[in-house]
Formats: C-alpha cells, structure tokens, sequence
C-alpha cells in the first residue's frame, strides 16, 4: 500500500487517474490541484473518505509542495495548463506552471527521494505529415510547435535533467488524445458534442484534415497505474492506442451519434500552426511492461462519452458561456 499524491488530480485525465487507482488498488491518493477554471472538484465526488485527500494548492508553492512530498511515497504530476488555443492567447500561465512547477516538484523530489512520474503529451515531438508511414516512438526528436507543447517538452527535459544529474526516481510518459467523461468543455469532442446540445453548430478548424490518435482516458489510466509498477527508473514511455481518426470524420461521428445531418457543422478560422497529424508506436509499453488498451471500439466510447456528456449538464453548464466567449474572441 503506498500513499499516492496527484497534482492537476481535479482535472480531466487526473481524476480518471484518481478514481482508477481508488477502484484497483488499496493504496490512498492526495490530490494537490490548484482549481483553475480546467479543474472541477466534483469530478472527484463520492470518493473514499478514508482513502482520500483534497489539497487546494498551487504547485509552484514549494512549501506546501514540501510538506506533501514528506508524507506520500509516489507522486504522479498531471497538473499543468493543457489548451493550445488559450497557449496562443496568453502563453505566460502555460510557462509559470508548466516549466516553474515542473521544478518546484522536482525540488521536493530531490530533497525527498520520492518516486516521481511525469505525465507528459505526443506533441512534444512535433507532427507528422497525412502520408507519412511514420509514428512517434520514444526516440523521435522534440520539435514541439505551440506555447503549449514546448511548455511540456521543456517540463520533460527538466525531468531527464533530474534523473541524470541529481538522480531523481523518475519516469516520463507520453501520451496521445484522450477522450471520456470529465473532459472540460473547451476541448475538441465536448465542445462539439455540447454544441449539439446547447443547439449550437460544430466547430471544424479548416478543412479538418488534421489527424489525432484517440485513446479513452481509462487505458491512458491503466497505461499510468503499469508503469508505476513495473516501468524503470529514467526511462520514457509512449502511450497509445492505434486511434487515428481525422477531425471532420469525428465532428460527422458525433453528429451522427446525436441525430444530425452529418454536414451540419461549420468550418471556423484554423489554428494558427495547427499541428497535421499525431500517431504513437506504443510497442514498448506494451512489449517491455505487458500493457494493453481495452477501449478498441472509438464509436461506442464515443457513444458512452456523448451519454455522459446528456447526463451531467451539471457538471459542464457553468464553463459553457465562457469557454466559447474565449472562442469568440479568437473567431474559432
Ligand atoms: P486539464 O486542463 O483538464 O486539467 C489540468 C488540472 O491541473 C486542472 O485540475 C487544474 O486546476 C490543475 N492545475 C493547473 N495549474 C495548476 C497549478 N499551478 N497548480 C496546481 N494545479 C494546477 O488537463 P488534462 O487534459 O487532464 O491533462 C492533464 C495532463 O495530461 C497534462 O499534463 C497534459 O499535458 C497531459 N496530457 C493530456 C492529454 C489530453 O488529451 N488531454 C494527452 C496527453 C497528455
Ligand atoms: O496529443 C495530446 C494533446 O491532445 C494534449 O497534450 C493536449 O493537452 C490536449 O488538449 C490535446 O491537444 P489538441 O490540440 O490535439 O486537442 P484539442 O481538443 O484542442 O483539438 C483536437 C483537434 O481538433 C485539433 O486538431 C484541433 C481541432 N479542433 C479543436 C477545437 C477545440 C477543431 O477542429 N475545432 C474545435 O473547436
């Protein structure tokens, strides 16, 4: 049994993190999450009491970052700013948290000595063009492309950093896009999905030729909770669940799935740099450490996310007006 502590734990792919570590093993989880307008502390409602921690706190706090190293065993760092379109906007958050907090936990870890696990994005390698045969593996350059994604290579290169230099306990994965409940309303599949909902049209960035490799936040989960138990001190994995899809066969999925016509979306002005296309080789994970997807079926992952999503206008309604009213602004 460890004491596990999460930061960005109230987010999306955290608390699915949270609550699959809660659900599979008998460890207790803290989550240290500052509640920036991503993070939603209801996403961690009806958890164990006795299993289960809430620290409101920022992780560039390194005092309050201190005292939590001193009384966990593991530290799994998901906290960060995550959206490119607001990294185009307004870069500076995405280099106070991602860079300046990635170091303040770096710190305490090497003060402490603690088992420290880095979450970290495809994107930091760039993309790859439509005809390419190609995928990222573990030993593809860093060519990242947005405030964002160089926000979270240079978090990475700071973790290698660490391990190499003041031997850090740390791992580093890499994830592809994830989809399922939870995920904040500004992101490509809820904000088309809500879209729907609240009556309004989809969203296509230009032609919508880009492509993203989806994997369901629960096998990003289980790829996590795998590599905390088996993976190797210093080394890096990629995670990824062969799920190329192009965004405008997306976009016509959801319509579908939600009673449309598949042309009633709109396309809006493009990104600016938008990334063609992600795809992860993850034969490393799963030959070196025995991991596995269990989510093949996007369309009824799909399905049960747009469900979700029907459900719990609760949970995504309040973000809804100012997630597009930043849309707005930036005519997307
Ligand atoms: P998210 O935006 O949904 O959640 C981020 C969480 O971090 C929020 O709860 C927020 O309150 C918290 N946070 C932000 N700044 C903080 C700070 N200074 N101190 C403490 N907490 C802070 O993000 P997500 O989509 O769940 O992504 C989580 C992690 O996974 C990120 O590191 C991201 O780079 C990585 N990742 C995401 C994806 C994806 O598809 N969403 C894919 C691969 C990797
Ligand atoms: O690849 C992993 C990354 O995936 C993570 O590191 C990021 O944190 C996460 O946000 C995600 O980044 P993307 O930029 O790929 O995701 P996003 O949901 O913003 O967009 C997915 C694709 O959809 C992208 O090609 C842009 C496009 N898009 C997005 C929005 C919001 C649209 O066409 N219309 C939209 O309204």
């Amino acid at each position: 049994m460890s004491r596990v502590l999460v930061t960005g734990g109230a987010g999306f792919i955290g608390s699915n993190f949270v609550h699959y570590v809660l659900a599979n093993t008998d460890h207790t989880v803290t989550v240290l999450d500052a509640l920036t307008y991503a993070g939603n502390r209801a996403s961690l409602d009806g958890l164990p009491a006795d299993r289960f921690e809430f620290v409101h706190g920022d992780i560039r706090n390194a005092e309050l970052v201190d005292e939590l190293f001193a009384r966990h065993d593991l530290v799994v760092h998901y906290a960060a700013e995550s959206h490119n379109d607001n990294s185009l906007h307004d870069p500076r958050p995405f280099l106070e948290t991602n860079i300046i907090g990635t170091y303040t936990l770096l710190e305490a870890a090497r003060r402490h000595g603690t088992r420290f696990h880095h979450i970290s994005t495809d994107e930091v390698y760039g993309d790859l063009e439509l005809d390419d045969p190609a995928r990222f593996t573990e030993d593809t350059p860093y060519n990242p492309s947005s405030p964002y994604s160089s926000t979270k290579a240079g978090s990475d290169l700071l973790v290698r950093a660490w391990v190499r230099s003041f031997g850090v306990q740390a791992t580093i994965s890499n994830c592809s896009n994830n989809y399922g409940p939870f995920q904040h309303v500004e992101k490509f599949i809820p904000r088309q999905i809500t879209n729907v909902l609240t009556g309004e049209r989809p969203k296509l960035y230009g032609a919508g030729e880009n492509v993203r490799d989806w994997i369901h936040a629960n096998d990003h989960s289980s790829a996590v909770l795998t590599i905390l138990e088996k993976g190797v001190i210093g080394e890096t994995y990629l995670i990824g669940a062969d799920g190329e899809k192009n965004n405008k066969d997306v976009v016509e999925l959801i319509l579908q799935l939600l009673g449309q016509e598949p042309d009633a979306y709109d396309h809006v002005v493009d990104r600016p740099g938008h990334d063609m296309r992600y795809a992860i080789d993850s034969t490393k994970l799963r030959t070196e450490l025995g991991w596995m997807p269990q989510f093949s079926d996007f369309e009824s992952g799909l399905a049960d996310t747009i469900e979700w999503y029907r459900a719990h206008t609760g949970w995504w309604g309040p973000e809804k007006a100012a997630a597009e009213a930043r849309y707005k602004e930036q005519g997307q």
